[in-house]
């Protein structure tokens, strides 16, 4: 398989290129080339600006066949052969930065993979990047180095809500969360956010109210997946201090950090300017949203309270693969480039698809995200065509919503992922995910107005 002149040997690309619907921008070869496609581009909505530039996000990127659970998970549940576009779990679509790969194929030119002796550079990595992009000085003992945030957030849950008692969420929240309590045996509630002037915000009646003696810590999610806030400094005291005041401590989910749309400011919760607000938390991050290293299992918490840390570590123990941190080291080191123009082409995918949706599909409510590379869109009134709510029953699906996603896929080959699986608030709400092509965004989404506009 050539990297550089993207031919995909070993892949069904014919077969992408058929379902992913990218017919229009094949050549006479089948070949896509983006000369083609943008000389086509106009200011129209309904045709995306491609963006060019030094790395390519607009040919898009042929994952069909690759294992991977985007695109290759969905035909599973639909032999059919309905299923066409996958928009649901959070990874990207665009071929990974160079410095990754080509620090992959010179490691693998060596030919023996047994233990790893040192993690050293990779925390030189994790150092450097939280100083040079977040602003935050941390000491090397602060920070364990992790397989996931999963592990990382299970061994938190485990060290610090005993058996019967409680972990509080601001939700919609990423659904992760509830298999993590599942895993460690404690039990969630949650707090709903209130949509008000167009954003997810935070009930803080509620939310007080249910810091209860036997809620013991809280997940806070910045950016929050799925409505994709970007927590401010105000924000983010009000909820550590009332944490303090209530003994909860708090866990920072801050794994879609680097992901954040021009005009938004990302505040992590290890430098609020309230000490006894951070020395009350720790924070689990990875870089493997930024730079689509998921399946590399690599992550990492830290804390400025060393009693903390060392009570989570007990319950932790990672297991890193060679190639993971040789992928995440080189991101660290070299990747900063790519990720910004990577992050430019996803917030104009943001804007771009509020256009559309909001001019085309007028039934659908959206809602503006500030960071991550995800959008809630609201079905409500799609699914009350439908008659979701009776339906989810008649066809025995969890929710409305899961008879929904079918109903999708079935009429628009889009799979989405239910609302309902992100806790209260998520009723009505589908998670759709924007890290792809804009070739590709543009069949999605003019796929799913039309089945919506019928409905
Ligand atoms: C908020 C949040 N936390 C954690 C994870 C999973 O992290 P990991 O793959 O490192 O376990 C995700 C993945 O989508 C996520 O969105």
């Amino acid at each position: 398989m050539s990297i550089g002149n993207k031919s995909l040997t070993g892949f069904d690309r014919r077969t992408f290129m058929k379902n992913a619907g990218v017919a229009a921008l094949a050549g006479a070869g089948g070949v896509a080339t983006i000369s083609q496609s943008a000389s086509a581009q106009e200011s129209s909505i309904s045709i995306p600006r491609l963006a060019g530039g030094k790395y390519d996000f607009d040919t898009p990127y042929n994952r069909v066949g690759s294992d991977c659970a985007r695109w290759d998970s969905p035909p599973l549940r639909y032999p059919e052969g309905t299923f066409k576009y996958g928009m649901g779990v959070a990874s990207m679509d665009f071929e990974c930065a160079p410095c990754i790969t080509e620090a992959l194929q010179d490691r693998v030119k060596h030919h023996n993979w047994g233990y790893l002796s040192s993690t050293e550079g990779l925390r030189n990595g994790i150092l450097r990047w939280n100083g040079e992009h977040h602003g935050l000085d941390l000491s090397p003992d602060a920070v364990t180095i992790s397989d996931g945030v999963y592990p990382g957030m299970i061994a938190a849950m485990r060290a610090f809500v005993p058996r019967g008692n409680k972990l509080l969420l601001s939700t919609p929240a990423y659904s992760g969360f509830y298999s993590m309590a599942r895993a460690a045996n404690v039990e969630i509630v949650d707090s709903e956010m209130e949509y008000k002037n167009g954003r997810y915000e935070i009930n803080w009646e509620d939310l007080e109210a249910k810091m209860t003696p036997d809620v013991r810590a809280m997940i806070v999610c910045n950016p929050q997946n799925p409505t994709g806030n970007v927590w401010t400094e105000e924000e983010l005291l009000r909820v550590g201090r009332l944490c303090l005041e209530h003994n909860i401590i708090v866990l920072s989910d801050e794994i879609h950090a680097d992901v954040i749309r021009s005009g938004y400011k990302f505040t992590p919760f290890g430098r609020l300017p309230d000490e006894a607000v951070v020395n009350n938390s720790l924070t689990f991050t990875a870089i493997s949203k930024t730079f689509n290293l998921a399946g590399m299992k690599n992550a990492y918490y830290y804390s400025k309270s060393p009693i903390m840390l060392g009570r989570v570590n007990k319950h932790h123990r990672a297991e890193l693969s060679t190639l993971g941190v040789v992928a995440n080291e080189a991101a660290y080191n070299e990747g900063w480039d790519w990720f910004q123009q990577a992050n430019s082409y996803m917030d104009e995918n943001h804007t771009y698809i509020e256009n559309y949706v909001k001019q085309n599909m007028p039934t659908v409510g959206y809602v503006r995200n500030e960071g991550t590379y995800m959008t809630f869109l609201d079905f409500t009134k799609t699914m009350e065509t439908i008659g979701a709510k009776e339906q989810h029953r008649a066809h025995d699906k969890a929710s409305p919503e899961h008879y929904f996603q079918d109903w999708l896929v079935h009429n628009s080959g889009v799979y989405l992922n239910p609302g309902s699986d992100y806790g209260s608030g998520g009723a009505g709400h589908m998670r759709m995910n924007i890290a792809s092509s804009r070739l590709v965004i543009r069949d999605v989404l003019e796929a799913m107005a039309g089945a919506v506009n019928k409905a």
